[in-house]
């Protein structure tokens, strides 16, 4: 008990389905494409956070979408796994080409629905949609029982027009019907209504689960899918870290929080392990680049941080002056030993494990081997130093990742009497070693960036750059996030590395920037 109100008597509490889309909607963020073995590391964060729905991918859209959802249905256990296709046969035959093996099923439909899609993007009438939904989900009940329908941009749709569709959806074997804010235009008290009027018109309502899936355009995602709730829904669909389409979808850390935090209001909660969400929140960063702000809700690093004296010397006497929920509870893990220079083997593994990680002997033996290393070079080995080793040992082109993928091997920097940098930095493919000298950059770090150009032979342009230190103290290791332009798609990509050694990290940025171009390039001419 942290909040005075959760002192409320008990009442029922109805549990709600969490339907996870960071695969799918979620992968469809700029800049954050996964591959096949990043998507599994991310469907095995989902399975420990216990999500009852994780819809893997779109498998109609490319073939590695399909190799993608098909190697997820093999490997979850416990979680539903979902496709995601159109109101169209060669859709939903690939959907469930890629899900069979999978041992809960589910494949999803969507149909546009409002007047705007109607009449500007797919040109059919009211009768025409239906029909197109009825078949689809009729197609797609033929193969598996668990079925949903999305009517698209459902929030814009005319209410008389949405609940006919719904109805009719039900009526063809529909078992979930997903009410989506597809631009993120609704207000919490709109889709208050709009949920209880489904509810109050739609006479077979009680055959299907009323989910919900809200965009954020205008930061009411986390609004608008509790109103959902209030009004009866049983299903929210969210992702990790608030990942997805332009702003975004629901972030499922802060949505599954505020139900728990907040039971004695929601009367409700899902059976999501709180303990799980920081390393699902970390493990998302590290395979998409894309970094969350510090003060973000729930899984941020400063979100349990108290910085004033009032509130420090209230959080001292007693945690819940200033703190609603623990940060045990959504797993930022506290220890009180540091790890050093003599900590052995099993402490690392151990501390490894805590932070929600899991190794193969053979990462751990490198990880321990790069934790020595560094112990040599730092007093303190802090936790955010163990997350980046453990980065490095799990990221693409390691030990894991695609053949393909340029993985560093070292850089060297030398300084003219006139101040002028030349930088040689050497990278293999396939164990093939190349090496690029540049001495006409502005400094060293763009010297390093031309460098990365010539050997990976690609055409970028650096759009951003930063650098931070991951720990406390001077000897810290340096974290470089790079955002990069492929000039020739004209898309943004990311790229993330840390080391005691800053130049080090910048050039390991560009190269994993690069590999990431590279494989959403194979991606595209498969
Ligand atoms: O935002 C949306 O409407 C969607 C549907 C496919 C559910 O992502
Ligand atoms: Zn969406």
């Amino acid at each position: 008990m942290t909040s005075e109100n959760n002192n409320a008597a008990e009442q029922p509490v109805r549990n709600i389905l969490i339907f996870d889309t960071t695969l799918r909607d979620g992968e469809q963020s700029p800049g954050a494409s996964m591959n096949l073995d990043e998507k599994l590391q991310v469907a095995q964060a989902l399975v420990d956070l216990k999500v009852d729905i994780i819809e893997a991918g779109f498998p109609i859209a490319s073939p590695g979408d399909f190799e993608a959802v098909r190697e997820i249905s093999r490997h979850v256990k416990g979680s539903t796994v979902c496709g995601l296709a159109r109101c169209v046969d060669a859709d939903i035959d690939a959907a469930w080409g890629s899900l069979k093996e999978a041992e809960s099923p589910r494949i999803h439909v969507f149909l546009a629905t409002s007047k705007i899609h109607r009449s500007f993007k797919l040109r059919m009438s009211q009768e025409e949609i239906i029909e197109r939904a009825v078949v689809g989900v009729k197609r797609a009940k033929g193969y598996c029982d668990d079925v949903e329908f999305s009517p698209e941009d459902a929030c814009r749709t005319e209410i008389d027009f949405l609940c006919r569709v719904v109805e009719a959806a039900i009526d063809a074997g529909a078992t979930t019907v997903n009410i989506p804010d597809t631009v993120g235009y609704t207000t919490p008290a709109e889709m208050t209504t709009r949920i209880q009027t489904l509810f109050n018109r739609v006479p077979n309502i009680d055959k299907a689960v009323v989910s919900t899936h809200c965009h954020n355009d205008l930061g009411m995602a986390v609004a608008n899918s509790l109103a959902a709730v209030v009004a009866g829904a049983g299903q929210i669909e969210v992702a990790i870290n608030g990942l997805g389409e332009r702003a975004g979808n629901c972030p499922l850390e802060e949505v599954v929080m505020a139900l728990r935090t907040r039971r004695d209001f929601f009367h409700a909660d899902t059976r999501i392990v709180s303990q799980r969400l920081v390393p699902a929140s970390r493990v998302v960063t590290k395979v998409t680049g894309l970094m969350i702000p510090r003060n973000k809700a729930v899984v941020g690093r400063n979100a349990f941080a108290h910085e004033s004296g009032v509130h420090q010397d209230g959080v001292l006497k007693e945690r819940s002056t200033y703190e609603i929920m623990t940060p045990e509870s959504v797993g930022f893990v506290k220890n009180d030993l540091v790890l050093g220079k003599h900590s052995g083997r099993a402490a690392l593994a151990d501390r490894i494990k805590s932070l929600g990680f899991e190794l193969t002997k053979e990462q751990l033996d490198e990880a321990f081997a790069e934790f020595k290393r560094l112990a040599d070079l730092k007093k303190d080995v802090f936790d955010a130093d163990i997350v980046a080793i453990v980065d490095r040992q799990t990221s693409s082109g390691r030990l894991t990742g695609a053949a393909a993928d340029w993985k560093y091997e070292s850089y060297e920097l030398t300084r003219s009497a006139q101040g002028k940098a030349t930088v040689t930095a050497k990278l293999s493919q396939n164990g093939v070693e190349k090496t690029a000298v540049v001495s006409d950059g502005d400094g060293p770090v763009h010297s390093m960036f031309w460098a990365v150009q010539q050997i990976v032979g690609l055409h970028i342009r650096l759009e951003e750059y930063k650098v931070e230190a991951v720990s406390g103290g001077s000897d810290a290791q340096g974290e470089v996030v790079v955002r990069v332009k492929d000039v020739d798609s004209n898309v943004d990509y990311r790229g993330r590395a840390t080391s005691t050694d800053v130049l080090e990290a910048t050039l390991m940025a560009f190269v994993d920037a690069s590999n990431r171009i590279q494989r959403a390039n194979e991606k595209k001419s498969q």
